[in-house]
């Protein structure tokens, strides 16, 4: 299952979302790979902090690129999934969504920040052809 958690509104939980969706996964008994695509690289600096605090994660963090984006293959191992930390705009966010299964759009539920989701969802959905 390929994941892509996506918001063009910043600070709403996106990378949270994709590390907690990633240890769910792992909980459960499948394998998941998290694709770094913010070029904050905070889930990055997430498993590197953990690997330096000794308590490593059960689940991979990897740097992707507009490259590694489009070409994405499924992992084939069984209960696998895939997960994007997408960035907020651009080409990356446009390949994460185009590379996805399905689309995660986290939000608050403040008016503004709902404003910002239904966007989201639109261009979700365009690129998608939903
Ligand atoms: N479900 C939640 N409940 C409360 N706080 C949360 C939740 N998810 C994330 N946070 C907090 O909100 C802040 C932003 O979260 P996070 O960094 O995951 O957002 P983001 O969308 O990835 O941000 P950015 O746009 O900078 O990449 C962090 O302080 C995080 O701890
Ligand atoms: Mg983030």
């Amino acid at each position: 299952m390929k994941l892509a958690v996506a918001n063009i509104k910043g600070g709403v939980g996106k990378t949270t979302s994709s590390m907690y969706m990633a240890q769910t996964v792992v909980d459960r008994g499948g394998v998941a790979t998290v694709y770094d695509a913010d070029p904050q690289s905070s889930a990055s600096l997430w498993a590197d902090a953990a690997r330096d605090n000794g308590d490593e994660l059960g689940f991979e963090v990897l740097p992707a690129n507009l490259s590694t984006l489009s070409r994405l293959g499924r992992d084939e191992r069984p209960g696998a999934w895939q997960i994007v930390d997408a960035p907020p705009q651009g080409k990356l966010l446009q390949a994460a969504i185009e590379a996805a299964d399905f689309v995660l759009v986290p939000t608050s539920d403040s008016p503004m920040d709902l404003q910002q989701a239904w966007a989201m969802l639109d261009e979700a959905r365009a690129s998608r052809c939903f």
